[in-house]
């Protein structure tokens, strides 16, 4: 782009717009013109895109193919330390996606584990438990997969532990947090997202979870703090766009939802409680940060019908299929065998997915913390979490089901260590 062109404004909804299918048909109108204006079609930029993720899922499938694994490993120790190896650390921003061995010491998870457990049962949970209240995870049973409880001593202990805000620290600086005399984020101090556990028995039958995107819906093409966080895709500087940028990630809103999350994240996460084999459905990746651009690109071709930005639409989480998306699947990627106490992250844009398991041999247990760094985003969010916190509510982000409001030994005011107050924006 010459810096002379000015290019066109674009349409923008600071809230989900009453007509989707008319502002989609508007957004992409004007994202083409803005495109063409830079003197490149849509076609060319996206073909640029095309042909950096093709390298990497080719790259990919090559690795596969030679028996050597995908996912990057590595030690807790090292993170501690301070001497991940310069390769390790080039790995995690190429895959976008990590194993944490030892994050947390092995007998110390299993522990948790079980004081999960006896939370759950001294509160009768399971006599009281209503069923699922989303639809998300609404195909399990009246026996839970995904427990609705984000206040017990384990959780937040490791929430604010040492070692998780070490690891938190070490990911967030693979993101570019500061540009233009703007601290987009904080590094050093993460936010506390509180969710929910999963404990998935031996035995189970899963159809596991499609491929999908967690960072929103229409908004990403729609809000103004969104269109500049893409600029570079949505300008015609498509080999500019840098996946580890948070510039304009952390201030705008998000489309309210049942799937939304209204924190930025860095990295989605999981920390073990249970030893797990990688063909025992597994989380699994498209290790490529880039094929965001993919995404967000892909709906503006000829060939997706006008008010259609590849099926993303409010109230969903963003689908990846074969219809939009072949070229992706063959990059898709299992975690590795893991052992209690290890953890596993992902890009908070990096497409992902649950893989089917039939009669699981061994139990597969996780309980969800991300990296959630300090942010305007965070810190307004925050202010409902500390809520939530205080009377044993589920946070605003979830279903509102409260059952451990009356549960006595859940965490307490006074456990907090000065991560946890800081966490909850108490100090
Ligand atoms: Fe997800």
């Amino acid at each position: 782009m010459s810096a002379h062109v000015t290019l066109p404004p674009l349409p923008h909804w600071e809230q989900a717009p009453v007509d989707l299918a008319a502002a989609t048909r508007q957004v992409k109108r004007a994202l083409r013109a803005r495109i063409a204006a830079c003197g490149r079609t849509v076609e060319e930029v996206f073909a640029v895109v095309e042909q950096r993720v093709r390298a990497e899922v080719d790259e990919i499938v090559a690795v596969r193919e030679r028996g050597e694994a995908i996912w990057p490993v590595i030690d807790y120790a090292d993170i501690e330390a301070g001497t991940v190896p310069d390769e390790a650390r080039a790995l995690l921003r190429r895959r976008g996606c990590l194993i944490v061995r030892g994050h947390v010491d092995h007998e110390q998870a299993l522990s948790w584990d079980r004081e999960l457990v006896d939370y759950v049962e001294s509160n009768r949970f399971f006599e009281n438990y209503a069923g699922p209240a989303d639809d998300f995870f609404g195909s399990v049973g009246s026996r839970p997969e995904i427990y609705p409880v984000y206040w017990s001593p384990p959780q937040m202990q490791a929430r604010q532990s040492d070692r998780t805000a070490r690891v938190q620290a070490f990911l967030n600086r693979q993101w570019k947090h500061a540009s233009a005399g703007v601290q987009w984020f904080d590094p050093d101090r993460d936010s506390l997202y509180p969710d929910r556990i999963r404990r998935r028995p031996p035995g189970t039958n899963s159809a596991g979870l499609g491929t999908h995107l967690d960072p929103g819906t229409l908004e990403l093409w729609m809000t103004q703090d969104y269109q500049r966080a893409f600029r570079h895709l949505f300008d015609g500087t498509v080999e500019q766009y840098d996946p580890w940028d948070a510039a304009h990630r952390t201030t705008g809103p998000q489309y309210p939802g049942t799937t939304m999350c209204s924190v930025f994240r860095t990295f989605q996460g999981w920390t073990a409680l249970s030893d797990m084999a990688h063909d025992q459905g597994v989380l699994h990746t498209v290790p490529i940060p880039a094929a965001m651009a993919y995404l967000m690109l892909r709906p503006l071709l000829a060939d997706v019908p006008d008010d259609d930005m590849c099926g993303v639409t409010i109230n969903q989480t963003f689908p990846v299929n074969d219809t939009w998306h072949p070229m992706l699947r063959p990059a898709l990627s299992g975690i590795p065998d893991v052992r209690a106490g290890d953890s596993a992250w992902w890009h908070c844009d990096m497409i992902h997915s649950v893989a089917p398991v039939r009669d699981q041999r061994g139990w597969g247990n996780v309980m969800y913390i991300p990296a959630a760094p300090w942010c305007p985003r965070n810190e307004h969010y925050a202010a409902s979490v500390r809520n939530a916190f205080l009377t044993g509510s589920s946070p605003s982000d979830f279903p509102a089901e409260h059952y451990e409001r009356s549960w006595t030994n859940r965490f307490q005011l006074d456990d907090l260590n000065d991560t946890g107050r800081r966490g909850l924006g108490l100090d």
